[in-house]
C-alpha cells in the first residue's frame, strides 16, 4: 500500500518505518527541513532501540522516503497519517494548530479518494474539525473528492516503540465507513498475525480511548506514589506494599512502582487535556485533577529528602545525578522529574555532576541549557567523584547493579538518594551506605 505519514517525530517516524518494514511504500513528510536533511543522510534524529537499523534498511530498499514536500508522496497514496505534535496549549488544552494546518494542506493537495488518519492524540471531536477543514479547501478548489477521516490513536511507548508498534496490544480504529475499516484492517493485518488485535469503534470513542488509557496509567502511578508517601509517614514499606497489592490479578504489578513521578511527552499533557475536555462539557474531573497534583508534588519528594539531610542551603555541596531522561530507553526529557529536581538543588546553591546514557545532549542543549553549576560526565562513576551524595532519577539497566564499594570510595560520604527504588535497603545498610528511597523513612 502507498502511505504518507505527516510529522516525522517519535510517532510518525516509528509508524512510517514499521509500515515500510511490512512492505508498504511510505513517504514521511515533515516541515522541519533540518530533520528531513538528516534523515536523508541516514542520521536518525531521535534515539529509539532498533529504529536506526530499520530506517536504513527500508531506505536502502527504496520503500521509505523522507521529504518536506507533501505532494511528493501523494500521487499514489491511499492513506495519509497525521502524526504531528499536539502540545499543551496555554490553558492546558491540546493545541490543534499543527493538526489543522496539516488538514488544510491535505485539502489543498489531494486529487483522488483517500483516507486521512488522525494518529496524533487529539481531543474528542477533532476528526470532525479535520473533516470540515479539508472539505472547506475542496469547496474552495471547486472539486468533489470522497475522503474518510479515521481515528487511530497510537499506544507505543518511547524506549520500546518499535516492539510496541510491531506487536501492538491492540489497534483501535474509529471509523464511519466500511471502506475505511477494510483498508485499515488490510494495512494492520501483518501486525496481528497470531490473533486479532483490531478494535473498531465510533470515532469519538476512539479519540477518547487514548486519553482514558493514559489517564488510567497516570492514575496508577499517582495512586502508588500517594500510598508510598502515606507508608513513609506510618512506618510501612512501600516496596513490600507494592508486592502485596500487585499480586492481586485485578490490580497487577504494572505501573505501581513508587517513584519520583511521571514525565514524558504524553502523560502530563494528556492528563491536563482530558481535564480541560471535561471542563468544556461542564464536568469537573476531580480524580484527574488530583492525579496531576500528586504528580507535581511527587517530582520534588527526592529534593525534599536531600534538603532534610543536607539543609536548606546547599552551597558547597555537590550531587552526582544518575539519569536525566524521563524514563529508561529514551533520550526524551520532556517533563522529566530530573529537570525539576536538578533546578531545585541548583537554586539552593548545589553543584551537579550528571550522567545519562542517552539524554545528556537534550539536557545540555535544551532542558537544563542555561543552568549554571551543572557539568556532564561520560560515565556513572565519574559523576560521583568527590560528590556529597548520589541521586538516582532514571532506572536505566546500567544503574541496577552497580559496584557499591566503588560508589563508597568515590563519594565523600556514602549517601544515596534513589528516586526509583532500585536497590535493596538491607543490602545497602549492610554496606554502611545511608540510603533514602521513595516511601521509606
Ligand atoms: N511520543 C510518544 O510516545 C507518543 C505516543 C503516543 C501518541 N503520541 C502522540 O502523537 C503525536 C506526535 O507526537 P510525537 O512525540 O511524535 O511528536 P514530535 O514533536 O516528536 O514530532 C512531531 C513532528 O511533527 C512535525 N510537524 C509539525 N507541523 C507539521 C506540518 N504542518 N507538516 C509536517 N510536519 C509537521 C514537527 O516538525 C515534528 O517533527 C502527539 O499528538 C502525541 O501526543 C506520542
Amino acid at each position: 500500500m502507498n502511505i504518507v505519514v505527516i510529522g516525522t517525530g517519535y510517532v510518525g517516524l516509528v509508524s512510517g518505518t514499521c509500515f515500510s518494514e511490512m512492505g508498504n511504500n511510505v513517504t514521511c513528510v515533515d516541515i522541519d527541513e533540518a530533520k528531513i536533511n538528516k534523515l536523508n543522510k541516514g542520521i536518525i534524529p531521535i534515539y529509539e532501540p532498533g529504529l536506526e537499523a530499520m530506517v536504513l534498511k527500508n531506505v536502502k530498499n527504496k520503500n521509505l522516503h523522507f521529504t518536506t514536500n507533501l505532494n511528493e508522496g501523494l500521487t499514489d497514496a491511499e492513506i495519509i497519517f497525521i502524526a504531528v505534535g499536539t502540545p499543551m496549549g496555554d490553558d492546558g488544552s491540546a493545541d490543534l494548530q499543527y493538526v489543522l494546518a496539516v488538514a488544510k494542506s491535505i485539502g489543498e493537495a489531494i486529487q483522488k479518494r483517500i483516507i486521512i488518519v488522525d494518529k496524533s492524540t487529539v481531543p474528542v471531536g477533532t476528526a470532525d474539525k479535520v473533516k470540515e477543514v479539508i472539505q472547506h479547501e475542496l469547496d474552495n478548489r471547486d472539486v468533489s473528492i470522497t475522503f474518510d477521516v479515521v481515528s487511530n490513536p497510537e499506544f507505543l511507548k518511547e524506549g520500546a516503540a518499535i516492539t510496541d508498534f510491531m506487536k501492538p496490544d491492540r489497534v483501535v480504529i474509529g471509523a464511519e465507513s466500511d471502506y475505511a475499516i477494510e483498508k485499515m484492517k488490510q494495512l494492520y493485518a501483518p501486525f496481528s498475525m497470531s490473533h486479532e488485535r483490531f478494535i473498531v469503534m465510533d470515532i469519538r470513542s476512539a479519540e477518547m480511548t487514548k486519553y482514558a488509557a493514559n489517564a488510567m496509567l497516570a492514575t496508577k502511578i499517582s495512586f502508588m506514589n500517594e500510598i508510598a508517601n502515606i507508608c513513609e509517614k506510618v512506618g510501612a514499606d512501600a516496596n513490600q506494599v507494592r508486592i502485596g497489592i500487585g499480586s492481586d490479578s485485578r490490580i497487577g504489578y504494572n505501573f505501581i512502582y513508587p517513584g519520583c513521578g511521571y514525565g514524558g511527552s504524553c502523560f502530563p499533557k494528556d492528563v491536563k487535556a482530558l481535564k480541560k475536555i471535561a471542563s468544556e462539557y461542564n464536568y469537573e474531573a476531580k480524580l484527574i485533577t488530583s492525579v496531576e497534583e500528586v504528580n507535581d508534588a511527587q517530582k520534588l519528594v527526592i529534593a525534599t529528602k536531600v534538603i532534610k539531610r543536607f539543609g536548606e542551603d546547599l552551597t558547597g555541596k555537590t550531587f552526582g545525578i544518575w539519569g536525566l531522561a524521563f524514563k529508561p530507553g529514551t533520550d526524551d526529557m520532556r517533563e522529566a522529574p530530573a529537570i525539576y529536581i536538578v533546578k531545585e538543588l541548583v537554586k539552593r546553591g548545589a553543584k551537579i555532576k550528571a550522567y545519562d546514557p542517552k539524554a545528556m545532549k537534550e539536557a545540555k542543549g535544551y532542558y537544563l541549557k542555561d543552568l549554571e553549576n551543572i557539568s556532564y560526565v561520560d560515565s556513572k562513576y565519574l559523576a560521583l567523584e568527590n560528590a556529597d551524595a548520589m541521586i538516582l532519577l532514571t532506572e536505566w539497566k546500567e544503574f541496577r547493579s552497580p559496584d557499591f564499594d566503588e560508589i563508597k570510595k568515590l563519594l565523600k560520604a556514602p549517601v544515596i538518594f534513589d528516586g526509583r527504588n532500585q536497590y535493596n535497603i538491607f543490602n545497602l545498610a549492610e554496606k554502611g551506605i545511608e540510603y533514602y528511597q521513595i516511601g521509606k523513612k
